[in-house]
């Protein structure tokens, strides 16, 4: 194990950028949003002064309105596309005009909470506080245009889960006849058959060209563009994240803004049940446009234990659904339904275990009480990184590196919980 947290330790170090590491220095050369997030806690387990500074840096390149972008880039660098200009967002730094999963105030609830409650960490956490609490406002004021108390993603790489045969029907409906000729960069660097299809970059480009003709108005593109999901993942992510930032706010004695933080707590709550998929027995993300659900069982699916929702029925069927996934294939927790016909387990989002979702999976289901579920997927995870090496993802039936290797959020995985 020594050695394995040393090339953890390495991996950060090498992907270390100062002040903010790249998921990948080939394939991702940038800052992610919830990547950093990740790594922070990694940063946590050798230099907590470092795992501070990942999240602050992430948060230097938030938009005077509360935005906070999926990539910055701090530098140039050809190796990736789409880069800054294709984007066209914002300058100073140059970011993309999509946000990601909005982990970041749970990583900084979790890194103040882990720590000495120092005066010094307490002052980074209240620095931080506000601008945590500026983006879930943005959210509620721009991502939740019927109401619901659910995030809509208006681009599948917001998702985080780019390729997820959940946005394969919503993204039919992009025009792409508008889209110019491009360079991929990333099948440059990976196998094609590891990443998405030709067909799903042209769909996100002409999302992207979509966001650019209107100057990035979030108003306008969350109302009216051209991909609007209910997503799973995103909307118990930020549910959990209201919860934790809503710990941080009592923490600071900020009496108003608690009230706030619970009434979209309540709000999510109330609304998840749209998001409940009954001939499915899950949680599965639902199309804005047309109101149909994906009906399909992702690795996001389980994150309802993570936002500590769901009734007893519905987690006995999750529950159910982990038992029959199980027998299906040999590590936990792939991304997408092994039964289902899409199910591709080399692909990017269609069926590899990722550490990460996985990661909030087992908290979640420890969380819940079912603590022999969690120890199972924290086992088969270790299992993985030591067998393999720190790659992006895994093939769940033969345990094989999948996407970038010497990933950071991989390594931080191991840092922080796996390992
Ligand atoms: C990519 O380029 O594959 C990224 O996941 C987009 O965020």
């Amino acid at each position: 194990t020594q050695i394995i947290d040393d090339s953890a330790r390495a991996i950060l170090k090498t992907n270390d950028r100062g002040g903010y590491t790249v998921p990948n220095g080939r394939v991702y050369p940038f800052q992610w949003n919830w990547d950093s997030a990740f790594v922070a806690l990694g940063f946590a387990n050798f230099n907590r002064d470092r795992a501070w500074l990942e999240i602050e840096t992430l948060f230097a390149a938030q938009w005077d309105d509360g935005f906070l972008p999926h990539i910055v880039f701090w530098q140039d660098d050809s190796g990736y596309f789409p880069g800054a200009s294709v984007w066209d967002a914002h300058e100073n730094p140059a970011t993309s005009g999509i946000t990601q999963p909005p982990i970041a105030a749970s990583m900084v609830r979790w890194l103040w909470d882990s720590g000495p409650k120092s005066e010094r960490e307490t002052k980074r956490m209240a620095a931080l506080y506000p601008k945590v609490l500026k983006w879930h406002r943005w959210f509620a004021r721009y991502r939740d245009p019927e109401g619901r108390g659910l995030v809509v993603a208006t681009h599948p790489w917001e998702t985080g889960r780019d390729n997820s045969p959940e946005w394969d029907q919503p993204a039919s409906r992009v025009d792409i006849s508008g889209i110019g000729p491009y360079e991929r960069r990333d099948t440059s660097h990976l196998e094609p058959h590891v990443r998405p299809t030709k067909l799903d970059y042209d769909r996100y480009l002409a999302i992207v060209q979509f966001g650019r003709e209107h100057c990035w108005d979030h108003d306008i593109i969350a109302r009216t563009g051209p991909f609007r999901v209910a997503d799973v993942g995103m909307t118990m992510i930020l549910l959990r994240a209201n919860r934790d930032l809503l710990a941080l706010a009592e923490a600071l004695g900020r009496r108003q803004d608690s009230a706030e933080i619970k009434a979209w707590i309540e709000k999510s709550r109330a609304g998840i049940d749209w998001l409940w998929n009954d001939e499915t027995g899950a949680f599965c993300s639902r199309d804005l446009i047309d109101g149909r659900s994906s009906a399909m069982i992702t690795s996001a699916s389980f994150l309802s234990f993570y936002a500590g929702v769901g009734t007893e029925k519905q987690r006995q069927s999750l529950i159910a659904h982990l038992d029959r996934i199980e027998r299906k294939i040999n590590w936990m927790l792939p991304s997408l339904d092994p039964d289902h016909e899409a199910f591709d387990p080399m692909r990017y989002w269609r069926g590899p275990c990722w550490a990460v979702v996985t990661f909030l999976v087992a908290r979640g289901l420890l969380d819940e009480g079912e603590s022999a579920w969690a120890e199972r997927l924290r086992h088969d995870t270790a299992a993985l990184i030591r067998d393999t090496g720190f790659y992006e993802a895994f093939c769940p039936i033969s345990g094989r590196g999948t996407g970038g290797d010497q990933f950071s959020w991989t390594a931080a995985m191991w840092l922080f919980w796996a390992g």
